[in-house]
């Protein structure tokens, strides 16, 4: 895809609907989107991109799942009309994250630039404005909202197992470690770290770092390592922290498919693989399954 200049959107009290779930979904979309933009042109676009967008369908239809019964709860009148719009912005999304994955030249940079701006200017700041005060004024309805998750709208193949384990896992508490070379990368599970709740998150920026961050007292619950990395790559990090004795689940980021190399990368202390370009939800799937093990053993 070619390069495009899309102006960064900051988050201001322009966009806020005053609905705290809802500016904070809000927030997490605003920052994938303004990740579409920036990732255009990296050296990794394909698994970043492919990353992001992939995380970018799956939060938005979690979103509008949640706003849907918000406003169905609280007896918003526009709902059906509001609820054309999304079906109309998720199958666009939809449409460009599948042409990404199977032809990454038949997306142009206009195309996303113009849906960024429908998808903010139209709908967050004009269409989601005006059911605001009829849904502020319902509490009961917030909180139906609220109980939907992220993981729990329907999708194929729709795995409830997946919400159920991750709902165990106290995320806000969660300390993670992300080692990954790529600033990009860093940003996209960062965010997907953050929509989940999770609000103690360290980047460091080489294997070696990473042993660093490791040695530095700091005490993680999680760690998640790219593989291919300069000087030291992920296995070579892996081998050195069980080395030193350091028991954190690690999850390793990876191209790679290959079975015996994933059996090497196993035996040294891997304990999941996450393959790239990744999901929101198969992170969720992934890191729910690591912690909920490892919490089993310490038990
Ligand atoms: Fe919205
Ligand atoms: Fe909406």
């Amino acid at each position: 895809m070619g390069s495009i200049a899309v102006e960064e959107i900051k988050w201001s009290s322009q966009l806020e609907t005053g609905i705290s779930i809802i500016d904070r979904d809000h927030k997490v979309l605003v920052d994938l989107l303004n990740q579409v933009a920036a990732v255009i042109g990296d050296n990794e676009e394909r698994a970043i991109l492919g990353s992001v967008l992939n995380s970018l369908s799956e939060y938005t239809h979690y979103h509008f799942s949640r706003e849907e019964k918000l406003q169905e709860v609280a007896g918003y009148p526009g709902l059906e009309a509001h609820r054309r719009r999304h079906v109309v912005l998720s199958s666009q999304v939809d449409d460009i994250r599948s042409r990404y994955r199977d032809e990454p030249e038949s997306v142009q940079g206009d195309e996303v630039r113009a849906f960024l701006r429908t998808w903010l200017v139209e709908h967050i700041l004009k269409e989601d404005m005006n059911y605001r005060a009829i849904c502020a004024a319902h509490p009961q309805a917030v909180v139906a909202a609220e109980a939907i998750r992220f993981g729990d709208e329907p999708v194929e193949g729709n795995n409830n197992s997946v919400v159920r384990k991750a709902a165990t896992v106290n995320w806000s508490t969660l300390k993670v470690l992300v080692v990954e070379d790529n600033r990009n990368f860093q940003l996209i599970i960062s965010t997907i770290l953050r929509s989940l709740g999770v609000r103690s998150i360290t980047a460091a920026d080489s294997g070696a770092a990473g042993l660093g961050s490791l040695h530095g007292g700091g005490k993680f619950d999680l760690v998640l390592s790219d593989w291919r990395m300069e000087e030291m790559d992920g296995l070579e990090f892996v081998r050195a922290a069980r080395a030193a004795g350091v028991t954190t689940p690690i999850i390793m980021m990876t191209g790679y498919s290959d079975d015996v190399v994933r059996e090497q990368a196993r035996a040294a202390g891997v304990n999941a693989f996450l393959e790239k370009p990744i999901t929101a939800r198969g992170f969720l799937e992934t890191a729910g399954d690591v912690l909920t093990a490892a919490v089993a053993e310490a038990g």
